[in-house]
This record gives C-alpha cells, sequence and structure tokens, in this order.
C-alpha cells in the first residue's frame, strides 16, 4: 500500500477519467454490499478487458488505474484484489485499509486516498512528463494509461462533479432486482442531458474499448444486458 499525498491539488493535466458501471434500468448497482445479480462472466470478462488495455500508444510499462470507494475494494473477494494488471486506488476518509498491512503494502500494489481528487492527484499520465510535481507516491508507481471510477455510488457522484469525467461506460441491465445502491445520474434523464451527457455511438465505443463487439446487446442465462457509453464535451 503507498499513500496518496496529502492535500494533492486535482492536477490541471489531461486525466480524464471514465465512470464503469452496470446498473438496472432503476439505476440499481448494488444490494448487501454486493452486486444485486448473479454472476455475468461475459459481463464481468469485458469488465476485465476494458479496464486492464491500456491505451495503442502507450509507453511500455504503461498500466491503467482502476478508483474505488473502501466499500466496493471490500466487496472484491481478498483473493482477487488487488485487482490484477492494474493500479489500484481506494478511496476512504480514515487513509488506512482493514486487511492490508503497511509491511506488505508496496508488493500489494494498493494506493490509499482520502478523496478523489487525491487519488487522481497521485497518478501520472503515461503522456505527461515526469517532472510535475504530481508527489511522491507517483514515483513508485507506472504510468497510467486510462482512469476508470469503478464504483460505488458515492465515488461515482464524486466523479460525475469533476469535469475530467468525459465518460461513462454503462452496462444496463434489463432485469429487475431489489438493490440498496444506486447510479447517482440518470444519463438519458432531463439532468443528464442537461449535464451534457449524449450516448456515444458503437463505433466509438469500439474505438474508446479497444476491442470489436458483435452485438451490444448480450444475454447470459436470462439476463439481457447492453454495452453503452455515454459522453460528454
Ligand atoms: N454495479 C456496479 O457496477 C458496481 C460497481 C461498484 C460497486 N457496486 C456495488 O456498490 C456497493 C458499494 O458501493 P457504495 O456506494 O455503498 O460504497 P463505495 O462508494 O464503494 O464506498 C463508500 C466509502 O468509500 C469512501 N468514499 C467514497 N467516496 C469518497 C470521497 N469522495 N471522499 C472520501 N471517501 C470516500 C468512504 O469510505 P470511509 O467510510 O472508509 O471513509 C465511503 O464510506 C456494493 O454493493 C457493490 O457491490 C456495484
Amino acid at each position: 500500500m503507498t499513500t496518496a499525498p496529502a492535500n494533492a491539488p486535482m492536477p490541471p493535466h489531461r486525466s480524464q477519467l471514465t465512470l464503469i458501471v452496470a446498473a438496472t434500468q432503476n439505476l440499481g448497482i448494488g444490494k448487501n454490499g454486493t452486486l444485486p445479480w448473479p454472476s455475468l462472466k461475459s459481463e464481468m470478462a469485458y469488465f476485465a478487458r476494458v479496464t486492464k488495455r491500456p491505451p495503442h500508444s502507450s509507453p511500455p510499462g504503461t498500466k491503467n488505474a482502476v478508483i474505488m470507494g473502501r466499500k466496493t475494494w471490500e466487496s472484491i473477494p481478498p483473493k482477487f484484489r488487488p485487482l490484477r494488471d492494474r493500479v489500484n486506488v481506494v478511496v476512504t476518509s480514515s487513509g488506512r485499509l482493514a486487511g492490508v498491512e503497511p509491511e506488505k503494502a508496496r508488493e500489494q500494489a494498493v494506493v490509499v486516498a482520502t478523496s478523489l481528487e487525491e487519488a487522481v492527484g497521485c497518478l501520472r499520465p503515461a503522456d505527461e512528463k515526469e517532472d510535475t510535481g504530481t508527489g511522491d507516491a507517483s514515483t513508485s508507481l507506472p504510468p497510467i494509461g486510462k482512469m476508470f471510477i469503478i464504483g460505488g455510488s458515492s465515488l461515482y457522484r464524486a466523479a460525475l462533479d469533476l469535469p475530467q469525467a468525459k465518460r461513462v461506460l454503462l452496462t444496463k441491465i434489463y432485469k429487475d432486482y431489489d438493490c440498496d445502491t444506486f447510479f447517482p445520474l440518470d444519463l438519458e434523464g432531463e439532468e443528464g442531458k442537461r449535464r451534457g451527457w449524449v450516448r456515444a455511438s458503437k463505433a466509438k465505443l469500439q474505438e474508446f474499448v479497444g476491442e470489436e463487439i458483435q452485438d451490444t446487446r448480450m444475454r447470459e442465462g436470462d439476463v439481457e444486458f447492453e454495452l453503452c457509453m455515454f459522453e460528454r464535451g
């Protein structure tokens, strides 16, 4: 575990943020600290591929970052965290993570930040020169390709308020589940439109995720879902 520099300002650079979320039509994303739906293997594999794949032109050694709230971190089974081949950044006001021993911190490759701004501020985009003073934590981290906000609700809300949040990868789950945690904005509703969110074409989605998608509408068991992307300028 690496601790982000205290009070790191949000850097003015090109750290674009992409939110990635799966939600029911009522915007439900969670229930009792876990996902409301049974494991959707193909959707989880899509999440893993997309969040791991750095941009085409990245220098060698570049990794993407996944930024998450403390409860989302805790919702990941211990054997799967930190999420492999990505820099994991966990936001918690306590600045500490239960179960992560400080002496094993570095090898566990987890950054702890006390705010989203601090989380983004400790990451150095691969296309930025090293001498921009982004803080000590950045020196032990690889250059960062894409920065993903992977949940949960409060972190999505904080991210949507930042101008750096330019994109949402939304998997629409076309089945109702009882949920207690919700995505904070209906991107296709009045407020979403007012805030500039527009659904992107399939071509743009494929270009961003870096893979061909045969059919954005998919089914696993009796659960139908659709891969979508929303953008704002
Ligand atoms: N469907 C999906 O795509 C998806 C994705 C992610 C998660 N989920 C689900 O969502 C649920 C978890 O989400 P959640 O909304 O309850 O919790 P969360 O956002 O993952 O974690 C909340 C905690 O994170 C910290 N935090 C969040 N925003 C912060 C900020 N701006 N500044 C400082 N600290 C901040 C706080 O930790 P402290 O209390 O330690 O200060 C807060 O209590 C689970 O059910 C999970 O399975 C679903």
